[in-house]
């Protein structure tokens, strides 16, 4: 992929003098979801999928941005001392977003930059290509320009960015799980002080399979801030009964004494989801501690069924994948990974069912949807890296 991403800033750009290759990964969250931004736990992992970048500095204050994903679009020019949010373009718009944040948070970006990106994560699909772009952008710059930041700054950067340039009232997971990737490690987040520990993922005999829905979706149009604001009303009402700081503070018996303040039905589901899932991240955790991997399993499945009945978050496509995933021996566990509505579903299958699942699964996607789902074997690597 390196001679390909530097062969094509060459053929863009003119040539590829001086220019540096980067990756960052995509990530897959296995469980702990809508958890983030109630201080809850999550237990995402860095992908070997993800994007590549090449960068290289100019002698003068613009931009001009390249993507291989969106060819279309051509070179888009932009100054690094006007950075705004534009239509046009969107995806530009995560790269102008950190230097954006960089910028905010005290960090002078003294020159332009020409850059050129390949994704192979699918796009909209959930697996956090947005926050993979990010990251590498923040990783860019650090590199660049000796900017005395960690990778823990550059997910907080990147959060920040996504909040206020993006408009999108992400929690810290996508980033935090890309920053801070280990290869064959999921990280146990705790989102209420970013405490975290890794746990190596020895699934024996089975492997992560993404199914992607290929319903596109964006954060910004989708319910996410509504689910977001419906939390936080419901925090509200329940802090009129018991002080704590975050839904996640909650375990299932409290929640059942302290649910009677919130007033509002649905808003009691959406609380429940958040407490609820906490508690399952914490207890899936101790279950692959435990090398419990088919206990895990029926949590991940448990969480679905959660995020789609509490939540509301699934919608038919996701549905579809999983309840036609649990129908297949060989399965351990499935559910709905991401922010949902769209998006993909994670699975852990055993090896020998593989092939079945992608054939069977995708069957029955295609027959009830309409149009195919892909499926995807992933490997969990680490955090950005220079090539
Ligand atoms: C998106 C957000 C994350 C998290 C998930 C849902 O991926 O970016 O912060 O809230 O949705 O778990």
């Amino acid at each position: 992929m390196k001679n390909i991403v530097l062969e094509k800033f060459a053929e863009v750009f003119g040539d590829s003098e001086g220019a540096k290759v980067y990756f960052a990964p995509g990530r897959v969250n296995l469980i702990g979801e809508h958890t983030d931004y109630n201080g809850g736990h999550v237990f995402p992992c860095a992908l070997t999928i993800g994007t590549y970048g090449v960068a290289r500095k100019r002698n003068d204050k613009k931009l001009r941005f390249y993507s291989m994903n969106f060819e279309k679009l051509g070179i888009i020019e932009s100054d690094i001392e006007n950075l705004k949010p534009e239509k046009e373009a969107e995806w530009t718009n995560y790269p102008k977003g950190i230097m954006w944040a960089f910028g905010e948070k005290g960090f002078e970006i003294p020159c332009g930059m020409d850059l050129l990106l390949n994704g192979n994560i699918p796009n909209g699909s959930g697996l956090s290509s947005s926050a993979s772009v990010e990251v590498l952008t923040g990783f860019i710059l650090k590199d660049f320009f000796g900017f005395n930041v960690t990778n823990q700054d550059l997910a907080l950067i990147g959060q920040f960015s996504e909040n206020n340039f993006n408009g999108v009232n992400c929690g810290i997971m996508d980033q935090f799980a890309i920053a801070m990737g280990k290869k064959d490690n999921a990280i146990f987040l705790d989102t209420a002080n970013l405490s975290y520990t890794y746990a190596p993922i020895k699934l024996e005999n089975a492997k992560i399979v993404i199914s992607c829905s290929n319903k596109k979706r964006g954060l910004g149009d989708s319910k996410y801030n509504e689910r977001r604001s419906e939390c936080e009303t419901a925090l509200e009402e329940i802090r009129q009964a018991i002080g704590i700081n975050t839904l996640g503070d909650l375990n299932e018996e409290q929640f059942e004494v302290y649910k009677a303040a919130i007033k509002d039905e649905v808003r009691c589901k959406r609380a429940k989801h958040a407490v609820y899932e906490n508690q399952r991240t914490m207890k899936a955790v101790e279950a692959l501690k435990n090398n419990d991997v088919a206990l895990f399993g029926q949590l991940m499945n448990e969480s679905h069924v959660s995020l789609r009945d509490d939540y509301e978050v699934t919608g038919e496509e996701l549905d579809t994948l999983v309840e036609e995933a649990w129908k297949i021996e060989g399965v351990i566990g499935s559910r709905m990974t991401g922010a949902g509505f769209g998006g993909c579903t994670v699975s852990i299958v055993k090896e020998d069912a593989i092939d079945t699942f992608i054939e069977k699964v995708g069957a029955a996607y295609k027959e009830k949807i309409g149009y195919a789902a892909d499926f995807y074997v992933v490997e969990i690597g680490e955090g950005p890296v220079v090539l």
